[in-house]
């Protein structure tokens, strides 16, 4: 069982404060001096670690990913910049819920288009400091999108492995014209997983997927946002967090951000949000592990859901948030494809576009919430991950028809009244 307590202790190896440790055996890492993913001793997941965890005071500047510096390996990344997204009201989905309190934080919003920049600024710093020059993730299309930006706002050499045929368009498209290269794998995202593990394991990559300890340092500023916005704005921090899943990387993001706050004293162990994971029906391993108890994910071979993103059957980061998920008090749901769409469409009368990934938070709460699991006085934050424009042909299909009309105004307007 992975052992997620964050001590004080430095150890020997870290760097200014900073180390890796194994999650699993508690082995310890220098974290920039040479290239590891997992531990070497037990291939238990790594997390970096620090000798001092900072308070809400340690965070100055603008709303973005680099005021949170002082939570950070770094004191500033390959920055487009990132973070600093919008907390929505959406009045008619609140009411529809009957929650007393719901806001949407938009991560489409980030340079280009999801919150995978929050990763990506502090990974390819990293990527700088230990000196690799070739970057590489698999992906279902955003973190590939964000890892062409960075890595050519880095000039660094970019290389994408893609789920042929199941990534949507607008993400194939930033990838392509930041300067990627893109190769489509016969396979799904987990196989193309697997191939970059397998070719950062031989020396030929840097590997910026979820598993790189660092991204997720990174995303954990969405947590750090959601608490400072919402308690700025509501006054009081929010009970719930509800997230779509694919690897989990955020999930653990999440958690890591609230165990450290509470470690270090700036949140209180009762003010810490429970998270709440959603995933498509047709791909919901980490569903399946809760409902089962389970401290694993079972991998699943086939997976098939229109929210392309979140197409994952092997989520890696598992061992680092089934028991972020348990230890807040959260749960995690499946929802159907259906479902997602609608409220795809609902977001969007919100004048909140969002790819259809983004929208299973909004169908995964009215689940809970039809369950009585999420109860009326609840103060609720949804997380919509990527942009409408990510996924063009699914805002098409969720959308209205476009009405061919005569090229004059007469004939516009017969149309109009007929
Ligand atoms: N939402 C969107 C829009 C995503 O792109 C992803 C993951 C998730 C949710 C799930 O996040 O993996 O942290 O649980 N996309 C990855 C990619 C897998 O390759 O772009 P997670």
């Amino acid at each position: 069982m992975a052992d997620l307590q964050l001590t004080g202790a430095e150890p020997p190896v870290a760097t200014d404060g900073v180390w890796l440790a194994c999650i699993e055996c508690g082995e310890t890492f220098p974290p920039f001096e040479d290239v590891r993913y997992t531990c070497d001793d037990c291939e238990g997941l790594l997390e970096a670690r620090y000798a001092d965890l900072p308070t809400w005071e340690d965070f100055e500047g603008e709303r973005n990913v680099w005021r949170y510096a002082a939570a950070l390996p770094f004191e500033e990344g390959v920055s487009l910049p990132e973070g600093g997204t919008q907390l929505h009201d959406v009045p008619g989905l609140e009411a529809g819920t009957g929650l007393e309190r719901l806001r949407v934080k938009h991560e489409g919003m980030n340079p280009t288009g999801s919150f995978k920049d929050r990763g990506m600024t502090v990974g390819v710093r990293v990527a700088k400091e230990v000196g690799v020059d070739r970057l590489a993730c698999a992906s279902t299309g955003n973190t590939s999108a964000a890892l062409a930006a960075y890595g050519a706002r880095g000039n660094m050499e970019t290389l994408v492995l893609l789920p042929a045929g199941k990534v949507a368009a607008g993400k194939v498209a930033q990838a392509s014209l930041h300067g990627a290269r893109i190769l489509e794998v016969d396979g799904n995202f987990d196989t193309c997983l697997d191939i970059v593990q397998d070719l950062a394991a031989r020396g030929e990559v840097y590997l910026l997927n979820s598993l790189n300890p660092f991204r997720l340092e990174g995303q954990k500023t969405i947590g750090l946002e959601i608490l400072e916005q919402f308690r700025d704005e509501e006054g009081a921090y929010p009970d719930r967090v509800v997230l779509p899943v694919g690897n989990a990387g955020n999930t653990a993001a999440l958690y890591k951000c609230f165990r450290e706050l509470v470690r270090s004293g700036a949140l209180a162990e009762e003010e810490v949000p429970a998270l709440t994971g959603v995933q498509a029906e047709g791909s919901a391993p980490m569903v399946e592990a809760i409902e089962h108890g389970w401290d694993h994910t079972e991998r699943w071979e086939e997976v098939e859901t229109k929210a392309t993103a979140i197409r994952i059957g092997n989520p890696v980061n598992a061992p680092k948030a089934l028991p972020g998920i348990r230890a807040t008090g959260g749960t995690a749901v499946a929802v159907s494809d259906d479902a997602i769409q609608t409220a795809q469409r609902d977001l969007a009368e919100e004048g909140v576009g969002v790819e259809p990934a983004s929208a299973a938070s909004i169908a995964g709460l009215r689940t809970l919430r039809e369950r009585g699991v999420v109860t009326a006085d609840e103060r609720v934050v949804c997380l919509t991950t990527g942009h409408l424009l990510k996924d063009p042909d699914a805002a098409v299909e969720a959308g209205s028809e476009p009405e061919p009309v005569p090229g004059d105004t007469e004939g516009v307007l017969a149309h109009l009244q007929g």
